[in-house]
């Protein structure tokens, strides 16, 4: 446990309504007590957004590399693991990566992208509730990435369980038991992609793991340990969070804003807007550092290797930077100065394709439905994930 920090055990969180509503508390915190100590996981906080944008701005005062983290990957697994290190070595694994992520690699790939997006939402079935989690936020992100990856697009079910339990939280309860499982997960997940990245070598590919084979960087290769490695992390970084971006994004329209869909409908150029307002307004995210020196920039003295957690969807709504940040406005300007991508050398490498997907995924939608809401049984606090502020499912009624 000493290379864990839990989030919970600051928050002290127990009720349902508490994870669904956690910005109660954040606001306080912003309020009251910004600058935090944690005596128990000796582990500073930050909650307004000058402050959050400096954590992960400065990676001489606040680096990612460290033996404790909120990211609920075995530490000793990222030897390749770029979330985990700084300048320069950090430069050499993301230019790596980065031949695969382009602009001109997106634009390569937004019919694909799109025609799987149409797929799905053809599918949808109007007039009785559906669970737009299961039907649609899900399979969406897992099989664009499986595509583009250039693994079987029909395995994604698979591909998901086991990436969704090795990004499993940590959780001080479960210890062993997690360690166990991803253990198990791992290793099963690496004999499946395993001959499928060494396949590739000989007979590449248009997709990502060919593009990581050809990909160099001052002479730097992947080796194939590594690519099997890469594609775990991209999928556990990709899968889950822009699930959650597209089941927040129908919570958000169905309930935060009712004119918004409307609006959107009449004018579908806004869909990217709204995208970004749902990133900064409904995105449950901490991020943590390493502290690298003494230092007193926020006001108190933090000491060399304690850590910090930047609290991002408190700074999402720090008022000094999104005024009536409490409300949820598509057209909100400069809502894209959120921190839900992160900031600095870390900057979300999938952000772009996050993005885009979304805003397929939302044009077809809004093309197709005139309107679209909640069933009248659903109650969002009862399908939260253990200890999550993640819904589970959300149950929609749409209309043709
Ligand atoms: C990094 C969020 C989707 C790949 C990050 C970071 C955040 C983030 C906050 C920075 C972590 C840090 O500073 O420690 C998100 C959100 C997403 C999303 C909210 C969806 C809504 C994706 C997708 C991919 C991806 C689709 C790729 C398939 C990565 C990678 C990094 C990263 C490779 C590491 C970059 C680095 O360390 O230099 N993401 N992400 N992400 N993300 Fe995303």
């Amino acid at each position: 446990t000493k290379d864990q920090l839990y989030v919970q055990e600051i928050t002290q969180f127990k009720t349902k309504e508490q994870f669904w509503n956690p910005h109660v508390w954040y606001k306080e915190m912003r309020e009251k007590s910004p600058v935090f100590y944690d005596e128990q996981q000796d582990t500073w906080n930050v909650f307004l957004y000058e402050d959050a944008k400096k954590v992960l701005s400065d990676y001489q005062l606040f680096p990612s590399a460290r033996d404790r983290s909120l990211i609920p990957v075995p530490l000793e697994e990222n030897k390749v693991n770029l979330i985990f290190s700084d300048p320069p070595e950090h430069k050499k694994r993301r230019a790596l990566l980065a031949k695969a992520f382009t602009p001109r690699s997106l634009q390569m790939w937004e019919p694909r992208i799109k025609a799987l997006v149409d797929e799905l939402v053809g599918n949808l079935v109007p007039g009785e509730p559906i669970n737009i989690v299961e039907k649609l936020a899900i399979p969406l992100p897992v099989t664009i990435i499986a595509n583009l990856l250039g693994v079987p697009t029909e395995d994604w079910k698979i591909i998901k369980e086991w990436s969704d339990v090795l990004f499993l939280s940590h959780d001080l309860q479960r210890v062993k038991e997690l360690k166990q499982l991803k253990e198990q997960a791992g290793k099963e997940f690496g004999a499946y992609l395993y001959p499928i990245v060494v396949a590739k070598r000989l007979d590449p590919a248009d997709d990502i793991i060919s593009d990581l084979i050809r990909a160099e960087y001052e002479g730097s290769h992947f080796t194939d340990m590594e690519i099997v490695h890469t594609v775990m992390g991209l999928l556990g970084a990709g899968n889950e969070t822009t699930t959650t971006l597209i089941t927040n994004m129908f919570y958000s329209l169905a309930e935060d804003n009712m004119a918004a869909y409307g609006q959107l409908r009449a004018d579908p150029s806004l869909a990217p807007k709204v995208i970004e307002e749902v990133l900064r307004y409904r995105f449950n995210i901490t991020l943590d550092r390493r502290i690298g020196e003494d230092t007193d920039i926020f006001g108190p003295h933090m000491k060399k290797d304690q850590h910090i957690i930047a609290w991002i969807s408190s700074a999402n709504r720090d008022e000094s930077q999104f005024p009536n940040g409490e409300q949820f406005d598509i057209l909100r300007e400069g809502s894209n100065k959120h921190l839900t991508f992160g900031g600095g050398n870390h900057f979300c490498l999938g952000a772009p394709l996050a993005r885009m997907e979304a805003v397929l995924a939302l044009e077809a939608f809004v093309k197709r439905f005139s309107s679209y809401r909640l069933a009248d049984d659903y109650i969002p606090q009862d399908h939260l994930g253990q200890n999550s502020h993640e819904l589970k499912a959300l149950s929609i009624i749409l209309e043709e």
